[in-house]
């Protein structure tokens, strides 16, 4: 819960400078670890409307202090940089952002500098282009005598990946520029993305085939550009607007709409809701109705762009570090639907912890149709604690109320309010179980927080005696990141658990010999070809590495990088099994020697022992360790430069990820902390580092520039 809770920042206009400037690598960092998350990884945590607040407040600091501006300002960067799996293409005119607006007021700025900018006079109308903005993956189309030849992504605005082979499967592509006068050089410009009936469809296969849920059209549309077959991408419904261009050898228009009317011309498809406006008032009617239309749509936007019509014009406004003057995103807030909570059900984890899951009236918000809503835990049904949280502060949530609730650029909804004139006499208010809704109805018990209160989320003490516990683990183990055994998804694990064919891990790596008998093929749309493909995957996974083996056993807060920092540890399964048994037996020289590795502590220790320590689960370890083969952890080397030391990484690392860095130090027999204390030996500062920086001066630790890191590791 804590990580959710809003932290109560100081306003910008009371910052001190130093407290400004602090912030601002805060916020820097925090804004590059997502920009990462949502251009690399197609995988972003927080919501749209909660990135942009990031944004914001970084701006609104920036714009408070110039002094504190330097070169590697995020407002001068785009984007994160390719993600390094495709060829990398510069691009020939940088591919840019657009500065946001929030308010009308925002959008009058934005028209009077313009106007005072191009010192119009007062009866001069100025044209504007009024666009929805695509929720989608900007483009780079080059044309050369008219046939394509590269398509690239934005990447970091500078640099972005080839992805031209995929980019030829989009039918909205041409791959010959229509019409008799194409200029020699023409790069356009667009947004690919995908519908939402598609994205709805494809999740629906992915989660039959066990394979990764998208969050949204957007990150499917990412995922399915990303690939390195094209014929995946192609079988991938993907669409393309054209709207803006890059290089161009000669302009074919002297306006935005005339540009946009060419690159009909050429064969593109643009977005036929584009409209001329003259005024602020146009353009405000403008993104209201668009903003009435969206949930109609077929495809997510997140608000309206303007654009100066006359490209003379957008040439004289130019740009402002990296976005235009001349264009603007007026920006929606996130979707809301109301809707009435028919129900509230108990789903229960891999850990058995208890989650409330209001069951609504299906609701279209954004377009998908929402019939689940998590409710965190009781307190929060309660209306008690929820301070700081997404609901209102005070509000109850009754079975019968009538919720609003809203989808912020992500597919789990929140309920942001109850609609109290609307509660009926009849709404109950819930109770929640005493005991755990699985077949063996175990004592709930409310989880204790760290510092021995009572918390608010409520456990089954079932373990994995529980049924739904023992399908949770069942799909942690199958998943990417264990197992990784494709084509086992959660319908296959709970049809095979149902029937009994698989009840635990050990199950899995039998199912051939046993298929005499189970005879899978004969189940309705499984067919010969599933079943030997499944069995090929399942056979693949026989040999496994013992950091995702570790990860697979499902031991609460064990998650991957403990599991990993337990492999490093102990190097070999004999020796971390042996060392779990005797923890598990209170053996108090195994459990201090587990505490003394690397960012591991007494709640990994406590959890280690409290899974060996049941006979059920040594049982569930003992017959998989009979049918796979695990690998020793990789050494870590111990006549290196850096063996034994302590190092911090801080700042916007430039050579190399954290992760990689991370992994470097540690394959060199280093410790990588977190913190900067007078026990480290090197702290390695990329650009825009801060309080880490500050705190190894003052403590005399030695301060490392990324290649001095790396010479003094040998390139590692
Ligand atoms: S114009 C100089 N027009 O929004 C900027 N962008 O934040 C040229 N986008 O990277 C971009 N719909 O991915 C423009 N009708 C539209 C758009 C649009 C979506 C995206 C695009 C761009 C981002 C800017």
């Amino acid at each position: 819960m804590a990580a959710r809770a809003k932290k109560t920042l100081t306003p910008v206009d009371q910052l001190t400078k130093a407290q400004a400037k602090v912030e601002l690598t805060r916020l820097s960092l925090e804004i590059s670890a997502n920009d990462e998350r949502y251009y690399q990884k197609d995988a972003p945590t927080i919501t749209d409307a909660a990135y942009d607040e990031l944004r914001r407040r970084y701006n609104a600091i920036e714009a408070r202090f110039p002094e504190l501006h330097t070169q590697d300002s995020l407002s001068l960067k785009v984007g994160a940089a390719p993600s390094g799996k495709f060829k990398k293409v510069r691009h020939a005119v940088p591919m840019l952002s657009l500065d946001n607006a929030f308010a009308d007021k925002d959008v009058e700025d934005f028209a009077a500098r313009i106007r005072r900018f191009l010192r119009l006079d007062e009866n001069e109308q100025i044209a504007f282009s009024a666009e929805p903005k695509i929720d989608g993956l900007s483009m780079s189309l080059r044309y050369e005598t008219g046939e394509l030849v590269t398509a690239a992504t934005r990447g970091d605005g500078a640099e972005g990946e080839d992805v031209t082979a995929n980019i030829r499967t989009l039918e909205d592509v041409p791959k010959k520029l229509k019409g008799r006068h194409v200029p020699p050089v023409c790069e356009v410009r667009g947004e690919v993305y995908m519908t939402k009936a598609a994205f709805l469809a494809l999740n629906e296969r992915q989660k039959a085939a066990g394979d990764t849920i998208f969050a949204n059209p957007r990150n499917s549309a990412a995922g399915s550009l990303r690939q390195k077959d094209p014929a995946i991408t192609a079988s991938r419904p993907l669409g393309f607007f054209a709207y803006a261009w890059g290089e161009m050898s000669e302009m074919p228009a002297d306006t935005q709409s005339g540009m946009i009317k060419w690159f009909e011309h050429c064969g593109f498809t643009t977005n036929p809701l584009t409209k001329i406006c003259h005024s602020v008032d146009e353009l405000l009617a403008f993104h209201h109705k668009i903003e009435t239309q969206r949930s109609h749509l077929d495809y997510d936007i997140d608000g309206v762009v303007y654009k100066v019509d006359r490209i003379d014009w957008q040439d004289r406004l130019g740009f402002v570090s990296r976005t235009p003057r001349w264009a603007i995103a007026h920006k929606f807030p996130a979707e809301r639907a109301t809707t009435v909570l028919r129900d509230i059900e108990i789903q229960v984890g891999r850990t058995g912890a208890l989650t409330p899951v209001g069951k609504l009236e299906p609701v279209g918000v954004g377009g998908v149709i929402v019939q689940n809503v998590t409710l965190h835990n009781e307190d929060y049904i309660k209306g008690v604690g929820n301070k700081g949280e997404e609901l209102r502060e005070g509000r109850d949530i009754r079975i019968g109320d009538t919720v609003i609730i809203q989808r912020a650029g992500d597919v789990i909804p929140q309920v942001v309010d109850v609609v109290i004139d609307k509660r009926p006499k009849s709404a109950r208010p819930y109770h929640f179980p005493k005991t755990c809704p699985c077949p063996l109805h175990t004592e709930i018990v409310r989880e204790e927080t760290a510092t021995g209160e009572e918390g608010s989320r409520a456990r089954c003490t079932g373990e994995f005696a529980c049924p739904f516990q023992k399908i949770q683990h069942l799909m942690l183990f199958v998943s990417r990141r264990a197992f990784d055994i494709e084509g086992f998804g959660e319908k296959q694990i709970e049809y095979f658990f149902d029937q009994g064919w698989v009840k635990e891990p050990a199950d899995i790596f039998t199912l051939e010999e046993r298929n005499g008998r189970l005879k899978l093929e004969e189940i309705e749309g499984y067919g010969a070809t599933s079943v030997r493909n499944l069995f090929a995957a399942i056979n693949e996974r026989r040999e496994i590495g013992l950091d995702r083996f570790i990860y697979a056993l499902g031991i609460r807060h064990v998650g991957e990088t403990t599991a990993l920092q337990l492999a490093r540890g102990y190097g070999s399964w004999a020796s971390f099994h042996e060392a779990c048994l005797k923890i598990a037996r209170d053996d108090e020289q195994a459990m201090a020697e587990m505490d003394e590795i690397d960012q591991i502590g007494d709640t990994v220790v406590k959890a280690v022992a409290a899974y060996f320590g049941e006979s059920h689960n040594r049982g569930i370890v003992e017959r998989l360790t009979k049918h796979v083969k695990i690998r020793d952890a990789e050494k870590p080397k111990q006549n290196t430069a850096v063996a034994g030391k302590t190092v911090v990484f801080t700042g916007s690392l430039e050579k190399f990820t954290r992760d990689e860095a991370k992994a470097q130090a540690a394959r060199l027999g280093a410790k990588t902390a977190g913190s900067v204390s007078k026990k480290t030996d090197y702290v390695v500062a990329g650009p825009g580092a801060g309080s880490k920086l500050a705190e190894a001066q003052k403590l005399g630790v030695k301060v490392l520039t990324e290649d001095e890191w790396l010479a003094l590791v040998g390139g590692g």
